[in-house]
């Protein structure tokens, strides 16, 4: 480490973590020098020279330190902190006054001022303060962090989720990773199906060969094939050199066809022979290949069904089926929505302190989410998109439409309003409840209710507390 290096590491001015600053001051000169000093040691700032502007800037943006005289013109200093600790974004302000007014500040101080300098002060004294902040930051946010990890599964990194359906999932996973056995996921669109899978590959022995993923929809037929158990050159018009199948290519790994559902009889007939002979064939040869692999396959429809309706192949389907793992769409696991979401965030915005406000994250956690997880990981990334410079997370830039109650239509129109209403509070608090492994108080929290209002409803509805 050079000199000067070092000197800059231990300059205490210098902030453990860049902040956003608002400096709001009438008196020019504070205004330029403080920023400039400020900014000298990494934070960025804003300035204004009015109360009136504090509040609008307060109003619109998200700071980390708020520096405001206690005088000026239009709203004073105690009216800023008041807006500061009303928009409870966890901002900290420091206030200026130079009349020794320690009546005002101590009243600053009630409503939330983290501390006050009194004029005239030197710059470094505040530098020093915004750095006591940024300390404070970091630790804070390497504490969630911390949090955070804990809430991830060794073997599943990438797989965010806590709620009680999700560690379900796991822990099967989990289990049978380590197994060749086949492992068949369902789920809705979106719901992570292919994450899984994935998290199937790290986590078994076979963690170091290839993970290979298909999907069977939208390919024909001999197409499908082709991809499939590969080509020899001439097989067909369009192969003009012999090319290696997915079969092939997974050899030592994980195989994984998507929309399995979607595999025509024929192909279905050699998918199974290859699957129980170990061997394949290329389209247009003639020698065995042998092929080590394990087979995970997903489908977005129900199987069993398909199966019974003559549409897949039983044996094939008992061949896939051998473990089944049903993913639960978002709208079940409701508290894996805070998590998802601080995960997105993070992952588009690595550098910067960003902030997901509490109506915005209760929006969130109310939509259906129809696409599931892929649905609001674009949500989140568009919001953060259309709010450029802005570290706040808006509820407009989400773009949800607002819900509906999706079984209204086929309710009969005899039916009372009363009828309408309890059909959905019990189905609703139902869910609820499922969602949040019957835990009353997390249950009420999220249905807005208090927990002694649950509890008669639930008497009321005859629930039971199984
Ligand atoms: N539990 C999770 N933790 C983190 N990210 C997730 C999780 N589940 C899904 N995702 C993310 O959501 C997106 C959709 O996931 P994935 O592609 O696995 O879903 P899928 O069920 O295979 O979807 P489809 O049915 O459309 O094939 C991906 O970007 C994935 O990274
Ligand atoms: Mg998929």
């Amino acid at each position: 480490m050079t000199a000067s290096a070092a000197e800059a590491k231990e300059d205490p001015r210098r902030p453990a973590l860049p902040l956003d600053v608002l400096v709001a001051d009438d008196e020019e000169s504070i205004r330029v020098t403080l920023s400039d000093d400020l900014e000298e040691v990494g934070h960025r700032v804003t300035t204004v020279a009015t109360g009136d502007e504090a509040l609008a800037a307060i109003a619109s943006t998200r700071f980390d330190v708020v520096v405001t005289d206690l005088r000026m013109p239009g709203a004073d200093g105690l009216e800023v902190v008041k807006a500061v600790e009303e928009k409870g974004a966890g901002t900290e302000v420091i206030l200026i006054t130079a009349h020794g007014s320690v009546e005002s500040a101590v009243e600053a101080m009630r409503h939330g001022a983290y501390h006050y300098v009194l004029k005239p002060f030197l710059n470094d004294e505040l530098l020093l303060l915004v750095a006591r902040v940024a300390r404070i930051r970091k630790l804070e946010r390497e504490n969630r962090s911390l949090h955070e990890d804990l809430g991830r599964l060794e073997g599943f990194e990438n797989v965010i989720g806590t709620s009680a359906p999700m560690v379900e999932v796991l822990n099967v996973v989990r289990t049978v990773a380590k197994t060749d056995a086949s492992i068949l996921i369902e789920g809705e669109s979106g719901t992570g199906k292919e994450v899984i899978a994935r998290s199937i590959h790290r986590n078994s022995e076979r963690r170091d060969g290839p993970f290979v993923a298909l999907s069977c929809a939208a390919l024909p037929e001999t197409l499908l094939e082709a991809e499939l158990f590969g080509h020899e050159a001439g097989a067909f018009t369009d192969a003009k050199k012999a090319r290696h199948g997915r079969f092939e290519l997974a050899d030592g790994g994980t195989l994984f066809l998507d929309d399995v559902d979607d595999l025509g009889l024929p192909v279905q007939v050699k998918l199974l022979r290859a699957l129980q002979e170990r061997v394949i064939e290329r389209v247009g040869g003639e020698k065995p290949i042998g092929v080590d692999i394990r087979v995970v396959t997903a489908t977005k429809k129900n199987l069993a069904e398909l199966m019974q309706e003559g549409k897949f192949r039983e044996d094939l389907f008992y061949r896939l089926n051998v473990v089944p793992l049903r993913l639960p769409p978002l709208r079940e696991r409701v508290e894996d929505i805070p998590l998802l979401v601080h995960h997105f965030v993070r992952r588009f915005r690595p550098r910067d302190e960003y902030e997901v406000p509490s109506d915005v994250m209760d929006a969130l956690c109310l939509y259906p989410w129809p696409g599931n997880v892929r649905e609001l990981e674009n949500s989140v990334e568009r919001a953060i998109a259309m709010a450029g410079d802005s570290r706040t997370l808006k509820k407009e830039h989400l773009l949800l439409p607002s819900p509906r109650f999706k079984n209204a239509a086929h309710v009969p129109a005899t039916t009372t309003l009363k009828e309408v209403v309890r059909a959905a509070e019990i189905e609703h608090i139902k869910r609820v409840l499922k969602t949040t492994g019957n835990h009353k108080a997390q249950a009420a929290a999220l249905l807005g209710i208090s927990r002694k209002n649950l509890w008669e409803k639930m008497k009321e509805y005859e629930f039971g507390s199984d």
